[in-house]
């Protein structure tokens, strides 16, 4: 290695700490600008899901961000669906379908990061700008991303319409969301994917579309298309890129509370889901490290959200689901139809033997009960706790199909409260037969459940006194509330 000579400068270690402070700083008065000061008590803290995906991730975030400075997309794309409601300061009802931009941004002064391990449509990230803009009118003006996102162009999308339906190269039919994601991420291990910061160099960008066109043997129009589309964005995206790394890490050191809002749940993870019903991005909790470069161990609290009944889109294994009326009864009354594809969710009662895996895998510090409301109505409530596979009785989940398919689901059956939650305001007032449910649930995972939700608007969750949710939402005074 050579030497650096710098005339009048010693660069000992305490001169190279005090360029890397400066680096920081720079960081630090970008959050500081759009977020203001960090406050007194510093929470770190991620919302994923305990099963496929829909659990209610949105409207915990949304809720959450109400007292952290920072929202983190970390993995997934737009086949991510999150959903949020709330009532603006006119009691107007409001609904955000988000599918790229973090939730929680109507929140004034919160800062949205698209982090490095997000693949981001722009044209779906313009679309949503211009939705949130009629109701959070700066919501483009806090937003940044990482320049070292990778980029789902309509090549992609094309790509993953033509493996779902003619099956090319693939006789395995997922049911992907066809937004492009499994392509792209294709693209980005094959080390031909176009990031936010290669805009800088159109001639780059050509490029690397070339190499993909020839990769996935599409015509050579494809590439001036493509190209043409993508420059078409080239000012919204590189308006907002940063170094997203440096800047979350300045952030948690400086005691800044960031949240990261998790897509997708485990059960399609690429590593630990139902191979090959899976995504294409990480949707563990290790998700958090590689799609935002914070370390893990700096998360302190672990929120997931689980349906109080289990749901999925897409193929793949799945021991509950229910085919008769109830399967159909569960829907109309859940409303599970996809935020991102309306297409009918598979529905049956809550699997408990996939829950513990995922709080196993996952290891959530705590559980939200979400949509207890649709369950009022049921004289008797299933939960899954065992399988029965060739005769044996299982209590340990397997993820795999073969497996999964030959099991059959053990229940116990809880006496429905037939009563109506929805206005309830006090977790207290929950009914005996809704509590001794939560309790179940809460032993049998052997994590607490801190809160139970009974609609899909910010204010529709019970929280349990005393309760690590409790505690980030109202017991912390120091942090902050804009
Ligand atoms: P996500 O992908 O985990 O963010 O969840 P989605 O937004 O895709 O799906 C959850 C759906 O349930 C959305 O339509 C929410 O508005 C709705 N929702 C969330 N919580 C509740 C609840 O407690 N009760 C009812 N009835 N609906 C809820
Ligand atoms: P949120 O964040 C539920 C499913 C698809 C399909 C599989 C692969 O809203 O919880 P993909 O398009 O990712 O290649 O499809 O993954 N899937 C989801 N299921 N919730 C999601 O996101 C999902 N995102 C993808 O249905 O089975
Ligand atoms: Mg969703």
């Amino acid at each position: 290695m050579g030497s650096i000579d710098v005339p009048g400068r010693q660069l000992d270690v305490r001169a190279i700490r005090r360029l890397r402070l400066d680096g920081r700083q720079q960081y630090l008065r970008t959050i500081l600008e759009l977020a203001g000061a960090p406050g007194a008590d510093q929470a770190i803290t991620w919302v994923g899901d305990l099963q496929q995906g829909d659990g209610g991730k949105g409207a915990m975030t949304d809720r959450l961000a109400a007292v952290h400075q920072l929202v983190v997309r970390a993995q997934g794309g737009d086949n991510a669906g999150h959903t949020t409601v709330f009532e603006d300061d006119t009691g107007r009802q409001v609904v955000f379908r988000n599918h790229i931009l973090p939730s929680g941004m109507r929140h004034p002064g919160r800062i949205g990061i698209l982090g490095n391990g997000v693949l981001i449509n722009p044209e779906r990230l313009s679309r949503e700008f211009e939705a949130i803009a009629e109701q959070v009118p700066d919501a483009l003006d806090r937003l940044l991303i990482s320049g070292r996102a990778h980029l789902v162009l309509p090549l992609h999308r094309e790509v993953d319409e033509r493996q779902e339906h003619d099956k090319f190269g693939r006789t395995v039919e997922i049911g992907t969301t066809q937004r492009g994601i499994g392509p792209a991420n294709i693209s980005k291990i094959n080390r031909v994917g176009v990031r936010v910061w290669d805009l800088r160099d159109p001639h780059r960008v050509e490029q690397r579309i070339r190499d993909n066109v020839q990769f996935f043997a599409l015509p050579e129009a494809k590439v001036r298309e493509n190209v043409d589309w993508l420059l078409a964005y080239r000012d919204l995206l590189l308006a907002r890129a940063v170094d997203s790394v440096p800047l979350i890490n300045a952030a948690a050191n400086a005691g800044y509370s960031i949240l990261f809002e998790g897509a997708q749940g485990p059960l399609i993870d690429p590593e630990h889901g139902i191979y090959p019903y899976v995504t294409t991005s990480p949707t563990a909790f290790y998700s958090v490290a590689s799609g935002s470069g914070l370390e893990p161990g700096r998360v302190n609290h672990r929120i997931g959200v689980l349906k109080a009944y289990q749901t999925m889109v897409g193929n793949g294994a799945f021991v509950t689901e229910d085919l008769s009326p109830l399967g159909a009864r569960i829907r109309e009354v859940g409303n599970e139809f996809g935020t991102t594809t309306a297409r009918e969710r598979r529905c049956g009662w809550l699997d408990l033997v996939q829950a513990r895996w995922a709080a196993e895998l996952n290891r959530y510090t705590s559980v939200v009960l979400t949509k207890l409301d649709v369950l009022d109505t049921f004289e008797q409530i299933g939960v899954c706790v065992a399988y029965e596979h060739n005769g044996n009785l299982v209590t340990d989940f397997q993820p795999e199909h073969e497996f999964l398919s030959a099991c059959t689901p053990v229940y116990r059956f809880f006496p429905g409260w037939l009563r109506d939650t929805r206005g309830l305001t006090r977790y207290a007032d929950l009914p005996p037969q809704a509590r001794e449910f939560i309790d179940f649930i809460e032993d049998y995972l052997d994590t607490p459940v801190g809160a139970a939700t009974k609609g899909p608007r910010d204010t529709d969750m019970l929280m349990k006194p005393a309760s690590e949710i409790a505690g980030i939402l109202v017991e912390t005074p120091g942090l902050v509330k804009r």
